[in-house]
């Protein structure tokens, strides 16, 4: 198994062929660990309120440019429940900011009418919520939960956010643990101040965190927050951007490989801000290079573009809510010489009686 010196020598390297051959072995121990399913999940940002002011992020509280809305619940229901019926998904996160508006009454009440009248795993991802609020919303069918750590380092993190700690995080994610659920965890990739020994530990801390899926995605500078203001200030010209652009996309690729090559069975899906900044070719690159899923965002379009966790979400190729953009992944996935996977999949962490148990397929 690779060791820390290797990994970091490996994240500083930018000899071409080294890197080239790190991509193949994660494909090599991709293929053999996790074989040659790609799963589709969906996502639905049903809500861009947030109480938080992470300083990298569009819909942090106090931005005060952006038009802000809440999907009634029985819509988020009707979103859901066409996306399992009408196209196929199996596994569907819920997402919106910190925003307790919803409260464990209002979603559990959607998780319940969504598993009621469809066969699928949901995910949420709402951000810090106490433990009776978690294991409700266990009771009620949640069965996973997405909530990046962002940074392992805990003073990048406090710097980063003023309102909690990385202790209080990491807490968090063990108690969502404890009560049963998958966790889906991991970092933002190329924020200032991170070091190639903090993306290290970010590895080390998916792997004992023991992830179900290492969710890790580059940083996009965005306006109205204060990391995308300093970016632009320092980097005022197209030339610098588009080599900054160019880092965060390289390092994601190599963070996605080396995850594979220390952590060999775990989901590794390849995510819509590593898709933004280099299109389908990095998706491809991460397809070939250790990533075994996608998340497509299922919003609906008249809510999509105020979903801006990150500048021009909106406008990424793929995500309707449609039977054409899986159709038309599926084909990228298939011309990859891999398959679409039909369920949760069945050479994965998760074997498929567990999946099925989970889903309350066997009820
Ligand atoms: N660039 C990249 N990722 C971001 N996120 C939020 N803002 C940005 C950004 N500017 C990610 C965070 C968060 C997830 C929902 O979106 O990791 O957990």
């Amino acid at each position: 198994m690779i060791n820390r010196r290797e990994i970091l020598r490996l994240l500083k390297t930018d000899d071409k062929k080294e890197i080239q051959s790190l991509l193949e072995t994660a494909d090599l121990l991709r293929q053999q660990n996790v074989g040659k399913q790609v799963c589709i999940h969906g996502i639905i940002e049903f809500s861009n309120y947030c109480r938080s002011l992470c300083a990298y992020c569009g819909i942090r509280a106090d931005n005060k440019n952006l038009v802000r809305y809440r999907m009634p619940i029985e819509e988020i229901r009707d979103t859901a429940l066409a996306a399992v019926k009408d196209f196929g998904y199996k596994m569907l996160v819920l997402q919106s900011g910190e925003d307790f508006y919803y409260d464990a009454e209002k979603l559990s009440w959607l998780l319940k009418a969504i598993r009621k009248d469809a066969r699928c795993l949901l995910f949420l991802s709402v951000g810090n919520r106490d433990y009776e609020t978690y294991e409700k919303l266990y009771k009620a069918g949640a069965r996973g939960s997405l909530f990046r750590f962002e940074t392992s380092d805990k003073e990048l993190y406090g710097k980063l956010h003023p309102d909690c700690s990385l202790d209080e995080r990491i807490e968090q994610l063990n108690f969502m643990k404890e009560i049963g659920y998958l966790v889906a965890s991991g970092p933002i990739i190329g924020l200032p101040g991170q070091t190639l020994d903090i993306l290290t530990n970010d590895i080390y801390l998916m792997k004992d965190l023991g992830v179900t899926m290492a969710t890790m995605g580059p940083f996009i500078p965005t306006l109205n927050t204060f990391l995308g203001e300093d970016f632009f200030r320092e980097n005022p010209s197209l030339n610098q951007r588009e080599s900054a652009t160019r880092e965060s996309l390289e390092m994601t690729l190599k963070m996605i490989a080396l995850t594979r090559l220390l952590y060999p069975k775990v989901r590794i899906p390849i995510a819509t801000a590593l898709e933004k900044l280099g299109g389908s070719e990095a998706r491809i690159k991460a397809l070939n290079g250790g990533g075994n899923a996608f998340m497509l965002s299922l919003t609906p379009p008249k809510y999509r573009e105020y979903y801006q966790i990150y500048a021009d979400k909106q406008n990424l190729e793929f995500h309707q809510n449609s039977k054409k953009s899986v159709a038309e992944l599926a084909e990228l996935i298939k011309s990859c010489g891999r398959n679409v996977c039909k369920g949760w999949g069945t050479d994965f962490t998760l074997d498929k009686q567990e999946f099925i148990s989970l889903c309350g397929m066997n009820k």
